[in-house]
């Protein structure tokens, strides 16, 4: 039976803690969270921005609490450790986890600067270690309908594909606390991180970023350039709307929202 550590009881340390309670072949052998005093305030599941269920506070007696990884990784007989806290902190813990020679699994988005991430690339296989950054979306069913639509040509080739992610200020995780928030990388990398996933996922690098003032006519001339051959949207986001583009777009949503 594999022993793991959850690092982060907000809405996703709740989320995995409950997935590992509910599999036979786990078991939860410690909880980390800065502030131990969220742990039992977290268990109705209410944290998120949807309910993934409850767990019943019998259930966590005997699991060892820490407020901080070092302690835990000190003590525990561990196989691996899933990472429930804010970006900013995702290098420093899984490259903790990793240096321990434990798996790690780090929730989305993975980092803010590719070049930590490479290093825990690197580590990883340094180690023999698995590494994995919880991108959920790709697994659930309407996308991998797409990608099924996708990969058996079902409606010929893909020409053109847009994913919009719309929504109003979260008022869950890094957005609760303007400090965190900050230096999470905004709606780009903690909302559309999900599509800029499915996108390789589906390897085709051909989607347009749906910014605030995108509308139907917008995704009509984007198409009607693809069909043109008047542009390669096998390239990249930004030969369609510019990298920058997006963010200034995302960021104009954020502003407009608070
Ligand atoms: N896969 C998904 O669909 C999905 C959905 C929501 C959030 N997330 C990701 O999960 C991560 C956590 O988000 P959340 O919504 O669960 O946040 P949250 O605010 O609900 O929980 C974060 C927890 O981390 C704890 N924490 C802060 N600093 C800590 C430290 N140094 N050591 C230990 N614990 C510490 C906080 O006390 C808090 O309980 C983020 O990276 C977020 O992007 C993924």
């Amino acid at each position: 039976m594999k022993r793991l550590a959850v690092v982060g009881f907000g809405f996703m340390g709740l989320t995995h803690s409950l997935s590992i309670l509910r599999n036979k072949d786990l078991k939860l052998a410690a909880i980390v969270d800065a502030d131990l005093s969220v742990i039992e305030k977290n268990l109705d599941g209410n944290g998120g921005n949807l309910s993934t269920g409850t767990i019943d506070p019998g259930e966590l007696e005997g699991i060892h609490k820490y407020s901080n990884l070092d302690d835990c990784l000190r003590s525990e007989d561990l196989d691996a450790v899933i990472i429930c806290v804010h970006v900013n902190l995702h290098y420093e813990m899984a490259k903790k986890v990793l240096l321990y020679e434990k798996d790690v699994f780090v929730e989305k988005p993975f980092c803010l600067d590719t070049i930590q991430a490479e290093e825990l690339i690197s580590l990883a296989d340094q180690k023999k270690k698995v590494l994995m950054v919880g991108h959920v979306v790709r697994f659930m069913p309407p996308y991998q309908k797409i990608k099924h639509w996708i990969d058996s040509k079902e409606f010929g080739n893909l020409r053109f594909l847009s994913l919009s992610r719309f929504c109003g200020l979260p008022g869950w995780g890094q957005w609760k606390e303007k400090n965190v928030r900050e230096l999470s990388g905004g709606a780009l990398f903690d909302l559309a991180i999900h599509d800029i996933d499915f996108d390789t996922l589906i390897a085709k690098r051909c989607f347009m970023f749906g910014t605030s003032g995108s509308v139907r006519n917008d995704m009509i001339i984007v198409l009607d350039k693809t069909n043109n051959n008047m542009l390669n949207t096998d390239i990249s986001v930004d030969a369609i709307s510019g990298i920058a583009g997006a963010i200034d777009g995302i960021t104009a949503v954020e502003n407009r929202t608070q």
